[in-house]
């Protein structure tokens, strides 16, 4: 029996994928998306909302600020209401309109950035403003995902610390994880690298982000890829890096629902194209166990991956930069 759903979180099912067109690859999910709020950020959000308040960096009076385009800003409004604290996002004009619908349902006060910063995106003037904020507020605190070593901290108690609990047969042999701020690569990477060295971890990015040194421009699905290079990630122990594009994405968010009903949000897609696509470089010849981390649900993008016409928008503008 618990007092509020909101303490429920991590302990994610973890689930096989039955792979029939590569005997060699035992792939297996968690299902991160069955955290409170929909997605692996509660693990941050609660964890590092929790830490300041024990140790006394924050009070009761606190405003909590952070910049975030969708899951995390629905994470921390959630736990920053459960704690009683004031919380400001910042989100941009390519927020999903549920996601800022969830934030401000939960009591958060949205800033919402309209003007498209040097590089065409929204992260550098979301950043600004959020440091304006500052500058003018008494008694704030910048949870700042980006460099905060408590959001990779997070991850290393507690989904670092279940995936290596739950390996099947104690053998890992790949990880892959999607990469935004970077948190929980880093803090996975580093809780699974002690007990399993020889566990190979694959970080995923996206075509159009720069965090692993690609080329900016713009993208259309939320959750992973950035406009700047987490600070956190210096710490992380990857071994891999796999880029997908948005159709890839798509195409295996649909295989994903199509082939084990499993009704994924688009890093999840974008993690499980990263497989098969990482495997068609590297063939093995025997059994290795491989995991993934699905981030988020579905639900949120009901009106892009899974709407018919915005996937063909999608190609046809991919198909304009071939
Ligand atoms: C859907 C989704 N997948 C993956 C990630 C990546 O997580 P991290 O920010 O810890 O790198 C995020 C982060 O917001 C996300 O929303």
């Amino acid at each position: 029996m618990i007092n509020n759903i909101l303490e429920k979180v991590g302990n994610t099912p973890l689930i096989a994928l039955k792979n029939n067109e590569n005997a060699h690859l035992n792939v297996f999910a968690k299902l991160e998306f069955y955290n409170p709020t929909g997605s692996v950020k509660d693990r941050a959000a609660s964890y590092i909302i929790n830490r300041l308040l024990n140790q006394g960096v924050i009070n009761s009076e606190t405003t909590l600020i952070e910049s975030s385009s969708g899951n995390f800003g629905i994470s921390l409004s959630a736990y920053a209401r459960q704690k009683g604290l004031k919380f400001i996002c910042v989100i941009d004009n390519t927020t999903l309109p549920v996601n800022e619908m969830m934030i401000r349902l939960q009591g958060a006060e949205v800033i919402k950035i309209t003007e498209p910063d040097e590089r065409g995106g929204y992260l550098l003037n979301r950043i600004r403003t959020v440091k304006e904020i500052i500058q003018n507020t008494e008694n704030i605190y910048w949870i700042n995902q980006y460099e905060n070593p408590l959001n990779a901290q997070a991850y290393y108690d507690s989904l670092g610390n279940e995936i290596c609990l739950e390996i099947p047969r104690q053998k890992l042999d790949y990880l892959f994880m999607g990469v935004s701020s970077g948190g929980t690569i880093t803090g996975v990477s580093q809780k699974v690298k002690e007990k399993y060295p020889n566990a190979k971890i694959i970080a995923v990015d996206v075509d159009g982000s720069v965090i692993f040194g690609g080329k900016s421009r713009k993208r259309f699905i939320p959750g992973i890829g950035s406009s700047l290079r987490p600070k956190i990630l210096d710490s992380a122990k990857i071994d891999d890096v796999v880029s997908v594009n948005e159709n890839e994405t798509v195409t295996s968010c649909i295989e994903l629902l199509e082939k084990y009903n499993i009704y994924a949000g688009g890093s999840s897609g974008s993690v499980y194209a990263a497989v098969h696509k990482y495997f068609q470089l590297h063939a093995v010849d025997k059994p290795v166990n491989v995991m993934c981390v699905f981030a988020d649900r579905g639900e949120r993008y009901i009106n892009t991956i899974y709407n018919a016409e915005w996937r063909e928008m999608i190609e046809n503008y991919n198909l304009t930069l071939a």
